[in-house]
Formats: structure tokens, C-alpha cells, sequence
């Protein structure tokens, strides 16, 4: 893990802070002073703050720019997970927290918080998800309306919840869903006759994808983005 990360996770800094606090030659790592915040720390580096050595705390919380192609699983035989993309001394213990399907890029939530997890998925939490999503055509005013009032899914009795939209480009919105049915994006707008051709998780909650983080690239969840969830 980067000594940045590492401060900002084990301290009540924001990464910001813990940035400062390392140029200010306020953090040492192994007995050292270490002023890079970007030094990658061995797996048992010893790191004190302003004379406070500090710990991770017991659970961990990550968000991970999926990339299109890795699977929202712990293993799979056939295909990169989303847990290959973490480094292996985080993955003790840690689930994903409301997958996405393997075509589907953005925020996944990873976390060894079960409880937390659960907060997060239960459809009675109510926690709103947007996704940017690429039409094959463009949405007409009337599939707007149908998608807000709600939607007879395929093989499904009951309308989805109302969804909001909004209308990026001629075959790009934004649609806000606070249910986690299976493939449902894809479903809803199959339901109002459109298709979707690229599907990507833009904010669980209020916790957005960090703009930083590169396809495949995570970080830890802050303090706040973490009870910001439950
Ligand atoms: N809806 C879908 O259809 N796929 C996803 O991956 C997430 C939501």
C-alpha cells in the first residue's frame, strides 16, 4: 500500500492531509523520515505519525474502478476477479458489496465488513446507484417517463421503483436506480425497447468513483465516504 493511503486510512487525516502531514517530514517509516508520499510500504513497515505509530484499522473498505472484463467474484476459474486486482495482503476476509456484471465497468465496493455490506445491498436501505449509460438508440420523452414511473420487467411481476434520468447526450443519461435487481439496467431499458451498450457505475449513495482512479486502480474508502454508507 502507498505510505499516503496508509496514513490517511490508520489516522483521522484525509489522504490530503496525510500528504501534507508526510512532506512536512512529520511521518516516519521503519525508524526513517520518509517525505514521499507515493513510497510503497512492505507488507510489515512500521509507520508513526508525529511519534503515534499507527495501525489499519480491522475492517477494510475499498473502492475499485472495475474494468470491463473482471468478474464481481472472490475466484473464478475462467476470468480475472475483482479481488486479483487488489494487492493480496488486503484480500483476507474482503467481499464485494453489490456487484456489477463483467461487461460493466466502474465503482465497486469491496469490504470485510459484512454488516456494512449489508447496509449497502438491502433493498429496504433504499440507497440510490447512478450509472452513465451508452443507448443503442436515442431515448424517446415517452421511455423517459415509463423508466420514471417504473418498468414490467421480462418474467417479472412487479414495476421496478421509479428511476430518475437524466439526458447527457442523444444515447447518453444518467439513470438513478435504488434496487439491485439482476442485470437491471439493462432489463429497464430492454423494458422500454432500447439497449444498452456500455454500462458503467458512476456513485453508490453519495460515494462517487473517485475521478483518480484509473480502470483496475482502488483506494480506501475515507472516514467519511464509509459512514456516509451506514
Ligand atoms: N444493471 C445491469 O444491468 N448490470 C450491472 O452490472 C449493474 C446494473
Amino acid at each position: 500500500m502507498r505510505l499516503d493511503q496508509f496514513v490517511a486510512t490508520s489516522s483521522e487525516l484525509s489522504r490530503k492531509e496525510a500528504k501534507r502531514a508526510i512532506a512536512r517530514g512529520e511521518v516516519t517509516v521503519d525508524g526513517k523520515t520518509c517525505t514521499t508520499a507515493n513510497t510503497q510500504l512492505a507488507e510489515d513497515a512500521q509507520v508513526i505519525l508525529a511519534g503515534r505509530p499507527l495501525a489499519l484499522p480491522g475492517e477494510r473498505y475499498l473502492m475499485l474502478n472495475k474494468p470491463a472484463g473482471v468478474v464481481s467474484a472472490t475466484t473464478d476459474s475462467d476470468h480475472p476477479t475483482a479481488l486479483d486486482l487488489v494487492p493480496a495482503e488486503l484480500t483476507r476476509n474482503l467481499h464485494i458489496a453489490g456487484r456489477l456484471d463483467a461487461d460493466t465497468t466502474g465503482l465497486l465496493l469491496l469490504t470485510t465488513d459484512g454488516q456494512w455490506s449489508h447496509r449497502v445491498t438491502s433493498p429496504r436501505t433504499d440507497c440510490p446507484k447512478i450509472y452513465r449509460v451508452t443507448l443503442s438508440e436515442p431515448l424517446s420523452a415517452m421511455a423517459v417517463q415509463e423508466l420514471e414511473q417504473g418498468v414490467r420487467l421480462h418474467n417479472e411481476s412487479k414495476l421496478t421503483r421509479p428511476a430518475q434520468v437524466a439526458i447527457l447526450g442523444e444515447r447518453t443519461i444518467d439513470l438513478t436506480i435504488s434496487e439491485g435487481r439482476y442485470h437491471q439496467v439493462k432489463r429497464m431499458l430492454a423494458a422500454v425497447g432500447n439497449h444498452v451498450e456500455a454500462l458503467h457505475r458512476l456513485q453508490i449513495g453519495p460515494v462517487r468513483l473517485d475521478p483518480a482512479l484509473e480502470p483496475g486502480g482502488y483506494r480506501e474508502l475515507t472516514r467519511a465516504e464509509k459512514s456516509s454508507l451506514g
